[in-house]
């Protein structure tokens, strides 16, 4: 089920949402490939981010010390203008829209990672989108071990990379009860499989999404 469906957004919203190393930029490129082969017209975009103003908050969300409340209002602030100026116009055109992160990340980052209050986000979320969810979500799941192994390999941390894997250990799970809570639109992929496996998984999850 389309859970926009009462909204006039015609366009389809998918988010891929992991722990830092999961892999889902990797895989982001992969289904931008597909869906582009198909002659669909899609955006692609990342939270926090997206927008020049999201942008600025990202710079400063990723490399600045600050009060686990302060991220998590910042996060929302970002996807506000995000929704407004991105998401929202390119849905209601049709087009897919493929965001790297959204508000299920500040439930496994600010919640699980940094332990707020989830009703504090759950509030967050009905001002910032009270109508909007995306239409699938794709979980990279992965251990911290796993992911950190990747990490290390390809560039130097930023503040959130930086956590310790009790840290990440949380973020996680934080997740998978976010999927468990909304199993309409979570599928979880299984991110320490070899990459041809995980692609052939995601193409018929998009597959379904028509
Ligand atoms: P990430 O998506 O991993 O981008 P990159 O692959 O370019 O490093 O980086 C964004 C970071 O922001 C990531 O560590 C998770 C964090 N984050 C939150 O803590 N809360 C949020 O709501 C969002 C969207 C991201």
């Amino acid at each position: 089920m389309n859970p926009n469906e009462h909204h006039p957004l015609t366009g389809r919203f998918l988010t891929f949402e992991g722990i830092d190393g999961a892999g889902k930029s990797t895989h982001i490129d992969y289904v931008t490939e597909l869906l582009r082969e198909r002659d669909l017209t899609v955006v692609v975009t990342r939270e926090p981010g997206g927008t020049p103003l999201g942008e600025k908050l990202r710079e400063l969300l990723l490399h600045t010390p600050m009060h686990a409340e302060t991220e998590a209002l910042l996060m929302f602030a970002a996807r506000r203008e995000h929704i407004e100026q991105v998401i929202e116009p390119a849905l209601r055109r049709g087009d897919w829209v493929l965001s790297d992160r959204f508000t299920d990340a500040s439930f496994a980052y600010q919640g699980g990672g940094r332990m707020l209050d989830i009703t504090r986000l759950e509030a967050l979320e009905r001002w910032v989108h009270p109508h909007l969810q995306p239409d699938m979500t794709l979980l990279f799941d992965v251990s911290p071990e796993t992911a950190a192994e990747r990490l290390k390999a390809v560039r130097s941390p930023d503040k959130f990379e930086r956590e310790k894997a009790v840290f990440f250990n949380r973020v996680r799970q934080a997740y998978l009860d976010r999927a468990k809570a909304f199993p309409d639109r979570f599928r979880i992929i299984d991110s320490s499989r070899p990459i041809a496996e995980i692609r052939d998984t995601i193409h018929s999850l998009i597959d379904t999404l028509k």
